[in-house]
């Protein structure tokens, strides 16, 4: 017979007199006619309690299954006494798989989370943990779906690229080079010996070939690993993350915040509505104020505000921020938190920032001093999305380049396509795992990514 998960089972309207389920044991009761078995095997939050009677034949061995074992069960649907569950089940027969020891570490209901990261192999199958990874699969499948729905392709664009898109020479090196015996040329690592015949990292962002599709498929976006060696020791930084890239050939800087924000509302919205059960856990556990916090940002309008207007209002806060505020400086992270959680308690884009602190790529605005950049920050996290309208001048991105000390020869491809038939055209990055933050309200990025890199930490 076929195996019925859990979640199907749960929500089926009428009972069925044989199924079978395969899972984990969660906790085992015993009485003296029978025990009781709570299983749960990752297909939704609920467990459903199986109930296994004194009469089975393996019954012996039944009341020595622990937490983590696992076990087929045949049984037939009832109605459950308890509340808050539709069925139970009566076993016919429980099966064991394999049993889990009492060194098995997740025996306690509650564990730090500090204490799941040393087991980041481990910790999905805690409800706190599966919860957080069903919603980001969930995501995933609604961000195809939002593009989709709009008319955008899927680009695959390379992980090993030659180009530093956000020129933070924040880069992994790819190299096959051999480290203990490094040929070198003058002084220095020869690169026209490596894989590639010349340097080669890993990509911090697919921006700069989604740029080249937009201006053939018109629009286009990526979804995929990207990589960061900032030795930052943040809650909300990790070297090696998830980006959503949308790029849109014929939109200005004004039809880009209107699409990210159109973004963040949708996804928002499609995760109360599809993933109730789960964000219920985090609202009850996590974070108290999550349902009010996610309503504010599915339906309330975003500020747009201006980069010098956000130094004003942050000059005149009357607060001491640990970084000084100042119009040419980034703002830091305690900055964007004022500005959207203190001062407009909702999701604020602010834009064109002066072009000292951006990338090359960035269009430049007639006051030949700002760039038509977008930052959207969101209450408990700051950036969530980092975009722009691109320079499509090819001149004036010549001269930018320049500037920035970006040399042409490794760019001639990018220049080509602002030589034929170039086009306003703008994109943004989305951090996937800022996202789970936000719509969860966990607060520590490492608990929403499956196997956290961090500068000093990898687990496998
Ligand atoms: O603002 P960023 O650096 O923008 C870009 O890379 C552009 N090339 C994107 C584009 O226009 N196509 O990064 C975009 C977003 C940030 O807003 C943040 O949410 C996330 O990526 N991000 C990180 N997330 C986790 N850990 C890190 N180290 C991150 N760095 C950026
Ligand atoms: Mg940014």
């Amino acid at each position: 017979m076929e195996r019925i998960k859990i979640f199907k089972l749960l929500n089926s309207e009428v009972p069925a007199d044989q199924v079978v389920i395969k899972g984990w044991i969660r906790t085992r009761r015993d009485s003296k006619a029978f025990s009781f078995i709570e299983m749960n095997d990752g297909s939704c939050l609920r467990s459903i309690q199986v109930i296994a009677d004194n009469t089975l034949e393996n019954y012996q061995d039944i009341r020595k299954l622990a937490t983590g074992s696992a076990v087929a069960v045949t049984g037939k649907m009832v109605e459950s006494q308890g509340k808050g569950q539709k069925w139970e089940i009566r076993a016919d027969r429980v099966d064991i798989i394999s049993f889990a020891p009492e060194s098995y570490p997740l025996q306690k209901k509650r564990h730090t989370d500090e204490f799941l990261r040393t087991i980041a192999h481990l910790r999905p199958r805690t409800n706190k943990y599966g919860a957080a990874f069903r919603i980001r699969s969930e995501l995933a499948y609604a961000i195809h779906k939002f593009f989709r729905d709009r008319g955008f392709k899927y680009l695959h664009s390379p992980i090993i690229t030659g180009s530093d898109c956000e020129g933070a020479g924040e880069l992994f090196r790819v190299t096959t080079l051999d480290w203990d015996n490094l040929p070198k040329k003058e002084g220095k690592a020869d690169t026209a010996a490596d894989f590639f015949g010349q340097e080669t990292n890993l990509t911090v962002s697919g921006q700069l070939s989604a740029e080249m599709f937009a201006l053939a498929l018109g629009d286009v976006y990526t979804f995929g690993p990207t990589f960061r060696a900032e030795n930052s020791n943040t809650r909300r930084h990790v070297a090696e993350f998830w980006m959503v890239e949308p790029e849109m050939a014929f939109c200005d800087l004004a039809g880009n915040m209107d699409f990210a924000e159109e973004m963040i509302r949708y996804l928002t919205a499609y995760t109360m509505k599809e993933c109730k059960e789960d964000l219920e856990l985090f609202a009850k556990f996590v974070d108290k104020k999550l349902m009010s916090v996610l309503e504010n940002i599915a339906s309330s309008d975003y500020i747009r505000l201006p980069y010098r207007e956000a130094v004003e209002i942050l000059n005149k806060a009357g607060k001491k921020f640990e970084y000084a505020v100042d119009y040419g400086k980034d703002l830091q992270t305690e900055h964007e938190q004022y500005l959207t959680e203190h001062h407009f308690k909702k999701p604020v884009i602010v834009y064109d920032y002066p072009k000292t602190i951006k990338p090359f790529y960035m269009r430049l605005n007639d006051d030949n001093e700002t760039v038509g950049a977008m930052d959207v920050l969101v209450p408990g996290i700051g950036e969530i999305i980092g975009g722009s309208q691109r320079e499509e001048r090819l001149e004036v991105l010549q001269s930018r380049m320049k500037e920035t000390g970006i040399a042409e020869e490794n760019y001639w491809w990018y220049l080509d396509s602002r030589r034929f038939g170039t086009v306003p055209h703008s994109g943004f990055g989305l951090g996937f795992e800022r996202l789970i933050m936000l719509l969860t309200g966990i607060r520590n990025i490492r608990d929403v990514i499956p196997f956290p890199r961090t500068p000093g930490s990898i687990e496998f």
